[in-house]
This record gives structure tokens, sequence and C-alpha cells, in this order.
């Protein structure tokens, strides 16, 4: 009991900010990353570009303020340990002072082993210098890929074939090397684990000063894929908070390979599971149709509730399913979604929810009041459809 009591307190202690402070990621973080459109193509022109999207669209001042770059900028380390970026970023110091003076923040991208995904240099022996690098070109948002540290991984599973945690512990130990490395500059950098979710990091990843980390493998722009990543995060609501926060990967709205309404899906599941929501699509690009789901200030606001709670699966009956988000002031987000082929009636009983004498309910995408309801609130949704409600006393 005394050991649970005080590793308790070790976890609130490494979430909770400082007497004074603001507390990093109080909120799910918002903004956009390099990778999911742009891959290992992208270069500063595209960053900056972003940057400029962000702030004419309004993507901004609706929230999304991380300006990320993922995989591929990395060139060779010289003789002291000192990583260069490669042709496509000539001088990362200015990108990131182009990124603030546009009111936004800027992230970056590295990882525990000695090769990332894409085959870059990785942070493996050099974590203190990166994260002082990082630092000091004034970055604010760190993901940190496993990539190729499952090779070293693998190596220490052979070396202790009777320890089975025995690649767990060296993992942990790589997460928290960066986490205190960052800690240590003193700069405010929103650590962003990526291991897609292998040995349950919402369980310890907020106890090395993580602030969101993947719970899946990665997504792509497929229906299927997306749902498939959503609707598995039921049960994993208890984990998230202000400043941790599970991550079920970037959105894909915009990409154009969803149609309107399994996009509307992605976004309603996604701010309902209080996600993160970095934007992963061609800014510059953009259709009224992705701006009015990326953009929606209730949907919006439903993901930055003050009160920090992940919302979790009400029920579930064949292709329909139900969920809520309980929200500050008494009141409760519904997702109501259909994953069928068909035009479906789903339904949420107000009763079921804490509103016996019914709530003031609002219909989110269609931006309507519908009044004052009781018992069966029911929406009818297109094939792979989704409605959000908002219900309040
Ligand atoms: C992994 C991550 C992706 C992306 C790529 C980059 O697959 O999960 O999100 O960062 O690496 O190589």
């Amino acid at each position: 009991m005394r050991l649970f009591a005080s590793l308790f307190c070790t976890f609130l202690l490494s979430a909770a900010p400082a007497f004074g402070q603001t507390q990093l990621a109080a909120t799910p973080p918002m903004g956009w990353n390099s990778w999911n459109h742009f891959a290992n193509h992208v270069t500063d022109a595209d960053v900056r570009s972003a940057a400029d999207e962000l702030v004419s669209t309004g993507m901004r001042d609706a929230g999304y303020v991380y300006v990320n770059v993922d995989d591929t900028w990395q060139g060779e380390r010289d003789a002291q340990g000192v990583l260069h970026t490669n042709d496509r970023f000539p001088d990362m110091k200015a990108l990131a002072d182009y990124v603030h003076s546009k009111g936004l923040k800027f992230g970056i991208y590295s990882g525990p082993g000695e090769k990332t995904c894409g085959g870059y240099a990785g942070s493996l022996g050099h974590e203190a210098q990166d994260a002082k690098m990082y630092a000091a070109w004034g970055v604010d948002f760190l993901k940190y890929d496993l990539c190729s540290f499952q090779d070293n991984m693998h190596k220490v599973e052979a070396e202790h074939p009777n320890d089975p945690e025995a690649a767990n512990k060296l993992m942990i130990a790589a997460y928290r090397k960066m986490g205190d490395a960052l800690k240590a500059t003193g700069r405010p950098i929103v650590y962003s684990l990526c291991q897609y979710g292998v040995d349950q990091p919402w369980k310890w990843g907020p106890g090395l000063g993580a602030n969101m980390w993947r719970t899946t493998d990665d997504i792509n722009d497929s229906y299927g894929r997306m749902i498939a990543i959503g609707f598995s995060q039921a049960g994993l609501s208890k984990y998230a908070g202000p400043g941790h926060w599970n991550d079920p990967d970037m959105l894909e709205i915009g990409n154009g390979k969803m149609s309107y309404d399994e996009y509307k899906t992605h976004m309603s599941l996604w701010v309902i599971l209080a996600a993160p929501l970095l934007a992963g699509n061609d800014l510059s690009k953009m259709t009224d149709a992705d701006k009015s789901l990326l953009m929606n200030k209730d949907a919006i606001a439903i993901d930055q509730d003050s009160l920090g709670k992940q919302g979790d699966r009400l029920y579930e009956s064949g292709d329909l399913d139900v969920w809520t988000k309980p929200l500050s002031g008494g009141r409760v987000a519904v997702g109501l979604f259909n994953r069928s082929w068909s035009v479906r009636d789903v339904s949420v009983d107000l009763a079921a929810i804490g509103f016996r004498s019914g709530g003031n309910v609002r219909d989110v995408w269609e931006k309507k009041d519908l009044g004052h309801r009781s018992g069966n609130v029911v929406r009818r949704l297109p094939k792979h459809g989704a409605a959000l409600l908002i219900v309040s006393r």
C-alpha cells in the first residue's frame, strides 16, 4: 500500500506543474505535422508555408499552434557529435524563428535508436547534446520514435533469455533518458512518445515526463485503418488527463482518400478521445469541407475541455457505436457513429448518461440547438457517418 501511495505521488508530481508554472499540454496539443502528407520529401519551404497557412486559414486562432517537422530533416553528425540538418533544411534555428514570428510553436522529431524510421540519424548516445541543440533552436515539441531501437531491444532479449522484461526495461530507460535530457534544458518542450503502443505506454509514460504517447501503430488515409485505431481506444480513458494524453496518431482530414462523412467520423472520434489534434494535410489545398471539420468551434472545445477527461464507449451494437466524454460544468459530449454501409438511426438515452430529467442538446456538426430533450435522442446517420452532441443542464 505504502509503495502504491509513493508511486502515485511520484506520478502526480511528474504530471503536475511546479507552483507558478503553467502546465505543459494542459489540454491535448494541437497543431500540424509534416508526415501524413509530405512524408520524406518535406522541405523548409513546406514548413514555412504550413505556418503561413495556419495563420491565413484561421487554424492558428482555432488552436492549432504547433508546427512539427517529422522525420527526414537530419544530415550527418560531425566529429564533435553535433547533428547537422540536410540540404532540405538549411537553417533550423531560422525556421524555428520564422514559425515563432507567426505566433506559433515549433516541433521536431528524433528517436532513441541509431536510425529513425526513415533511416536518418537518431539520438542514441547523443541525447543530452541533441536536447540542448533543440532548446537552442527554440524547439517546443519533440516526437521521439522507437524505430531502430527495436534492434537494441531484440539484442538484449537474446542476451537475457530468462528476463522477459529486459527489452521493455531498456526501452523505458531510453525514453527516460531523453525525458531527463529535455527537462535539463529548462525549456518547456512537449515530449511525445512514439513506440506504437507497445507495453502499454499509458502506464509508464507519465512517470518519465511524457506529455503524450502513441497508443497504436501508424494511421493512414483510409476509413478502415482510421476506425480500427479510433474504436480500439475503448478502456484507455482513465490514463489521460491534463499534461498526459493518449495519442491515437495524427489526423488525415484533407488528404483526400476518405469521404466527408468518414472524415467527420475521424474528427468526432478524435475529439471524444481528447486526442492531440495534429493536422496532417497540405494546408494550402484545404477545401471548405476540410476547414469546416478541422475548425468547428464546438468540436475543438470538446477536445480541449478544461476538465481534461478522455471519453469512452457507452455501448456498441453491431455497426453502431455510442461514446461519451464528460465536460466541464456537468455537460457531456456524445459521439454517435454508424460504421455500416447504409443509413441508420443511432440514439442515446439521456437518462443513461446522467440527465434523468432531460437536458439541452446541441448538434455540433449541424450547428443547431435541438432544445430541451428527454429520453432518447435519435440522429439519422449516413453510411460511415457520425453526429456529435453536447448535452447540458
Ligand atoms: C513512424 C511513425 C510515423 C512517422 C514515421 C517517420 O512510422 O509512427 O508517425 O513519424 O515513422 O519515419
